[in-house]
């Protein structure tokens, strides 16, 4: 619905913009009919100009209106109180005050054919009111454009008001030089008037101040929006949600790089990653040039049991962009996070990081590098990662457990870890199966149908679901970053997991390992907001929050880098601009979540899981629903909250790994602790 609103919304901007403009130069040339009786039929033509003129306007309007009456204020406010009045003031214009004196002067030139005009009709025609109408609705649409492409987010007063300046200075510039133009029209010893000589001329030097000042804002936008050669993540600007900061004391001050997981005893596993380039053939004469590792895309499962203590070193043999491994979802102590630039320095060629950190959550997990990450990722960079349960002497039943991490692959496409095409599997009827579902890819958000048999979503981001029901024709969908763990019996039937819609990539599972692919059935998307069983939790919806963050994603045209494009935004901004969620230990934070952009946004947060309070007004009422990667969809706004338990410096960024590339990224910052970690050129670390 919001897509669609705002799509009407743009062309119908559009269309208001280049009506708006051919209606205004007509506008202006009716003085130069020549004769009354051509000047009658401009005359009648311009009046139906107005018409078509309001055509867009009211679809713009019913638009904005129909947001308003359906959604929350952040997504209408500023088109309510900008793009209506820069709708509605001219186009009112054009009908109060222009359209009457088209209406006379269409009536004055009947039947008369006099040429050239007589210097009544004359001045008639080029009554600034006639006009400045038809100019002022180019000018509202193009500041209405303007805004669509630099939106005003969080709404405040002060940065729209530049350009509502410059539109009104428009608007009075115009003005006097129609009035001008009247003036002279008026004398009656003038000549008739006749387009006025030199016009290209003219015109042509304004095109060229107006490229000339252009190209120096694009200069000034570049160069101010380079990032600084090296810079602390935690020198951000502050946002307190509302709550009180503390008195800072530098004394106390406590360095991230303290915050390991423990380091004085023997691990109870130990686990080596070695990245290293590899050129492989996923698909026949196709090479590419993979990061792997251990030698593979994806990456070894790492699978570990609740309570162990792990050690992981990570050897970097020929990277030279460096790397890192970051623990998507399991909140490890903030310096085993794995993020370059933020919680430690990235791991060049020859060197080596030790990680270590007790595995205090079960579930389905992933691990990638965080340094480069979007480029790492792609290039096979990551993993998948389990936490099992502690052993349970004896009862365990035996368990079918498949991991199935989707990612796309040069040359293959979506594929199941490393291939593509249907696996088969020998299943026993009777035995439980667990699904851990892994969607790694950026940018698309990929569904999953689960066929055969009817099935439980038993968790979702690595957080058990409590009493969740049967499903069945439901299917599921995936945010990248994200996870589910389907379960069910296996039964005497084959049961088939298609991933997308095609039947071609999937998993069939079988009493014999064969079997035929079934067609898909007709599906509903999975929906977790009053899926499962209530259950307690440490922070509610009607929680004393600490603190209250707000977090508007947006699209801006607009320098990221020095490079000019459309940006993905937070609260109006880019990073190093965004703005940074400062909290105390202990603290009850709630976040809204807002999507005013075009497309997806996978939120992510480290070190925390987010529990959902509500999606779009409504509340959740199912299972407790916790996430690390939320997918937040245009014209969606999620309320969500946790307990700041975990200090240190946490990025908060998209998982779309383009988008957090390019700036659709902040972090999460506890008072008091400092990072002795730098980013950008001059240090070797890039997180993004
Ligand atoms: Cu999976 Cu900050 O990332
Ligand atoms: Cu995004």
């Amino acid at each position: 619905m919001f897509t669609i609103l705002t799509g009407i919304i743009y062309a119908c901007v559009f269309f208001l913009l280049i009506l708006s403009w051919i209606a205004g130069s007509k506008a202006s040339k009716l003085l130069y009919g020549g004769s009354t009786e051509r000047l009658h039929r401009k005359t009648r033509k311009q009046i139906v100009w107005a018409v078509y003129l309001t055509l867009p306007a009211i679809g713009l309007v019913a638009a904005t209106l129909a947001m308003a009456a359906t959604m929350a204020p952040v997504f209408w406010e500023d088109r309510v109180l900008l793009h209506l009045p820069l709708t509605l003031v001219p186009l009112l214009s054009v009908w109060v005050l222009a359209v009457p004196r088209l209406t006379k002067l269409w009536k004055a030139t009947r039947n008369v054919s006099a040429a050239p005009l007589p210097v009544e009709i004359r001045k008639q025609a080029a009554q600034p009111m006639v006009i400045l109408p038809y100019r002022m609705s180019t000018i509202g649409a193009a500041t209405i454009f303007y805004f669509l492409l630099v939106t005003p987010v969080p709404f405040r007063l002060g940065p729209v008001l530049v350009p509502i300046l410059l539109a009104a200075a428009a608007v009075a510039a115009l003005g006097y030089a129609q009035e001008r133009k009247y003036g002279r029209v008026g004398d009656p010893n003038a000549p008739a008037p006749t387009l006025p000589r030199g016009r290209w001329l003219r015109a042509a030097g304004i095109s060229c101040v107006v490229i000339g000042v252009a190209a120096l804002i694009f200069i000034v936008g570049s160069r101010s929006s380079r990032l600084p050669a090296a810079m602390s993540m935690a020198d951000g600007p502050m946002d307190f949600g509302g709550g009180t900061a503390l008195v800072h004391d530098p004394r106390t001050d406590l360095s991230l790089a303290m915050l390991t997981g423990p380091r004085d005893r023997e691990p109870d596993r130990k686990i080596t990653l070695t990245a290293e380039k590899k050129t492989i053939e996923l698909s026949p004469g196709e090479p590419f040039d993979a990061w792997t590792f251990n030698g593979q895309v994806p990456g070894p499962e790492l699978r570990m049991k609740l309570g162990e203590l792990v050690e992981v070193t990570l050897i970097n043999r020929d990277i030279e962009e460096g790397a890192t491994i970051h623990w998507h979802g399991l909140d490890v102590p903030n310096a085993e996070d794995g993020v370059a630039g933020a919680t430690q320095e990235a791991v060049m060629p020859g060197e080596r990081h030790v990680y270590r950190f007790v595995a205090e959550q079960t579930g389905t997990f992933w691990y990638h590098s965080h340094q480069h990450s979007q480029e790492a990722v792609k290039k096979g960079l990551f993993g998948s990662l389990v936490v099992e349960p502690e052993a349970t002497e004896g009862i365990a039943a035996e368990e079918e457990d498949l991991t199935i991490m989707t990612h796309v692959w040069k040359g293959v496409g979506m594929a199941i870890g490393d291939r593509s095409g249907i696996q088969r599997k020998k299943v026993v009827p009777g035995t439980p199966v667990r699904l851990r579902l892994i969607n790694t890819q950026d940018w698309v958000r990929q569904d999953y149908t689960l066929t055969g048999t009817p099935f439980r979503v038993a968790a979702i981001d690595g957080a058990d679901l409590n009493g969740p029901q049967e499903l069945e024709n439901v299917r599921i969908e995936l945010t990248t970053g994200g996870r589910m763990d389907l379960t069910f019996l296996m039964p005497d039937a084959p049961v088939f997991l298609s991933v997308g819609r095609s039947g071609k990539l999937g998993v069939l599972l079988s009493r014999d390992g064969t079997g035929s692919v079934p067609d898909l059935p007709e599906t509903t998307a999975f929906n977790p907001i009053d899926y499962g069983t209530p259950a307690a939790t440490a922070v509610q919806a009607d929680s004393d929050f600490d603190r209250e963050f707000e977090m508007i994603l947006d699209n801006k045209l607009a320098f990221y880098n020095g490079e000019f494009g459309s940006l993905y935004t937070t609260n109006g901004e880019v990073f190093p601009n965004t703005p940074m969620f400062m909290v105390q230990e202990g603290d009850l934070v709630k976040t809204t979540i807002s999507n005013r952009g075009a497309v997806d946004h996978p939120m992510h947060l480290h070190g925390h899981h987010m529990l959902v309070l509500s999606r779009n007004g409504e509340p959740s009422t199912g299972s407790p629903w916790y996430s690390d990667t939320l997918d937040v969809q245009p014209g969606e706004i999620y309320e969500v909250a946790f307990v700041a338990d975990n200090p240190g410096l946490w990025m908060d960024h998209c998982h779309n790994l383009v988008h957090a590339s390019v700036g659709m990224s902040m972090h999460l910052m506890y008072e008091g602790i400092t990072t002795p970690y730098r980013i950008g050129s001059d240090t070797g670390n890039h997180p993004e």
